[in-house]
């Protein structure tokens, strides 16, 4: 086995997970994020579970300089198989009433473009293949617009139409694409570090939001992957939906 899973903002929560779940399965794993020293540390973590990965510090705001990016993977690993995209910092929440042209510029940069970006990039080896997974980690504002937390909401939302066009597209190619929404906190993420730490508030009472294991996250996104019945799914379950 040597295919590539390319994790995009593989911090300590899903990111993580789900590059250990494919991990387990075969994949060798590029990591990307800004902080070299903390993917450093978890691909020595993954070395320790047998996992093969190599890391690749840049920063996803900057769309222009994705081709060169998938590039260096291409170079380290020869194939991407499967891209996971979920980057996200604490710093995320800004009300709608303050949302600015500037501040949402960046988020669709990063939530929007990039991603963009990317599928340009890696789907012509996959569509050559006949097979290849597309996956995108959001939170469930992307589905659900919630008072006070917009910002990244607006350009999860444009990113989320934009996978589950490229799903219906894509399948009868043998590519899948789907969207994973994560409606609660993530146990051991940056961001469960924060509301833990006080660190965001926004008037959100995070104690009434359930509390989620990365590897159960994970493990819904090999679902996704490997089933291929269902374009997104949002975890847990809202009502409704
Ligand atoms: N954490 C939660 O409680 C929570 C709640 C609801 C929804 N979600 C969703 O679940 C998904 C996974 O969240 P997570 O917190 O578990 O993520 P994670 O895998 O722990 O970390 C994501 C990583 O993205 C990286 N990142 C942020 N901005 C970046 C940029 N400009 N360029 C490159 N990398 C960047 C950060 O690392 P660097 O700082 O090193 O770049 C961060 O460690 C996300 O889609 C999020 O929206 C999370």
């Amino acid at each position: 086995m040597d295919k590539t899973l390319v994790v995009f903002g593989a911090g300590t929560g899903l990111g993580a997970a789900v590059a250990r779940r494919f991990g387990e399965a075969g994949y060798r794993v590029a990591l990307v994020a800004r902080d070299a020293a903390r993917l450093s540390a978890l691909s020595a973590e993954l070395a320790g579970a047998g996992i093969t990965s190599a890391v690749f510090p840049a920063d996803l705001a900057r769309t222009a300089e994705v081709p060169a990016l998938i590039d260096r993977i291409r170079e380290h690993f020869g194939r991407i198989d499967v891209i996971e995209y979920a980057p996200i910092t604490t710093d995320l929440f800004v009300p709608a009433a303050d949302l600015d042209v500037a501040t949402e510029q960046h988020y669709l940069n990063l939530y929007l473009l990039t991603p963009i970006a990317i599928v340009q990039a890696v789907l012509p080896e996959m569509l050559t293949r006949g097979d290849g997974g597309l996956l995108l980690g959001q939170g469930v504002g992307a589905i659900r617009p919630m008072p006070g937390l917009s910002g990244l909401g607006p350009a999860m939302a444009a990113a989320r139409n934009y996978f589950l066009t490229l799903h219906a597209e894509l399948a009868p190619r043998g590519v899948y694409a789907g969207a994973l929404h994560v409606a609660g906190i993530i146990n051991g993420s940056a961001g469960h570090r924060a509301v833990t730490g006080g660190t965001v508030a926004h008037g959100v009472d995070f104690t009434r939001i359930p509390l989620l294991e990365p590897s159960d996250l994970a493990e819904t996104m090999w679902t996704l992957f490997t089933k291929r019945d269902q374009a997104e799914e949002t975890v847990p379950a809202q009502p409704g939906r």
